[in-house]
């Protein structure tokens, strides 16, 4: 296969769709995670969680090789959307006329036709929440050198109920897209050869529910008081050992 058939042909864009889509999933366990330490205020003296996430962002965030992983990461994100796009009108011109009957679950779950609809409500919620942080702190770190206090725009952003239930609605729609697209990249991979086809389903599935319940665990903290302010938290730190 030449480069040109990768993007045409019709294995070549799945392809494409498989290697994007395992990319964007290693970049979510490494989101998840970072985010997720925000949650050691639960385990341990007041101001760990803060300590720890302000940390991790803090080296991401400053460390030029995080600059190019974002250009490669929008990048997938770019080619798994177009690729998508692509494959999902493919798919339409080759069926034109829709079937009167619909066989529905028997052969296929909804959630498995509907992969053009979650990603786009995905890519809604993107939208949203990069305007959110990711927007503001390259811009704040652009004009001023430092990074801000993502823990505090956090507290600051989930404060809406508006902006809590997007959130939620964007990681079940990640969740279902998940169910089917973590599955369906390592089957065109080929990787889910008959020994491997039940420990894959079933990595899928966990991976698929877990990553997307600690991703609404953060705004629904936030929102419901859960975790303390950042102010406290920071405060905090101070009296912790180095
Ligand atoms: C719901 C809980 C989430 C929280 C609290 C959260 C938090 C953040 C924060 C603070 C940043 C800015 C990082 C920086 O500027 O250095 C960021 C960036 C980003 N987030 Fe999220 N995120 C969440 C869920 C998601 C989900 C579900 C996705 C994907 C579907 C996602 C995709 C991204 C991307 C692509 C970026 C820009 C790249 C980066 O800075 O790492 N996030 N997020």
């Amino acid at each position: 296969m030449n480069w040109k058939q990768a993007f045409t042909s019709s294995i070549g864009k799945k392809l494409v769709m498989a290697l994007t889509g395992v990319f964007l999933i290693l970049f979510l366990i490494v989101h998840c995670y970072v985010n997720a330490l925000v949650f050691l205020e639960w385990f341990g003296p007041l101001g760990r969680g803060y300590k720890a996430y302000e940390g991790a962002a803090h080296f991401l965030g400053s460390n030029p090789l995080t600059r190019i992983a974002e250009i490669g990461l929008l990048a997938g994100i770019i080619l798994h959307i177009v690729q998508g796009l692509m494959l999902f009108f493919d798919n339409k011109t080759k069926r034109p006329v829709d079937y009167n009957v619909h066989p529905g679950n028997k052969s296929s779950k909804w959630y498995s036709r509907s992969m053009g609809l979650l990603g786009t409500l995905i890519l809604l919620f993107l939208v949203l929440h990069l305007y959110h942080f990711w927007v503001p702190n390259r811009y704040q770190q652009l004009v001023t050198g430092h990074e801000k206090d993502l823990y505090l725009l956090m507290e600051l952003t989930f404060k809406d109920l508006w902006v809590v239930i997007v959130y939620i609605l964007g990681c079940i729609s990640l969740a279902y897209h998940l169910l089917h697209g973590f599955w369906s990249a390592f089957q065109t991979l080929g990787l889910s050869t008959k020994k491997y086809t039940g420990l894959l389903r079933c990595v899928g599935t966990v991976y698929s529910i877990v990553i997307p319940l600690i991703f609404i665990a953060m705004p629904l903290s936030f929102y419901l008081g859960l975790l303390p302010d950042a102010e406290t938290a920071r405060a905090a730190t101070q009296t912790l050992a180095h």
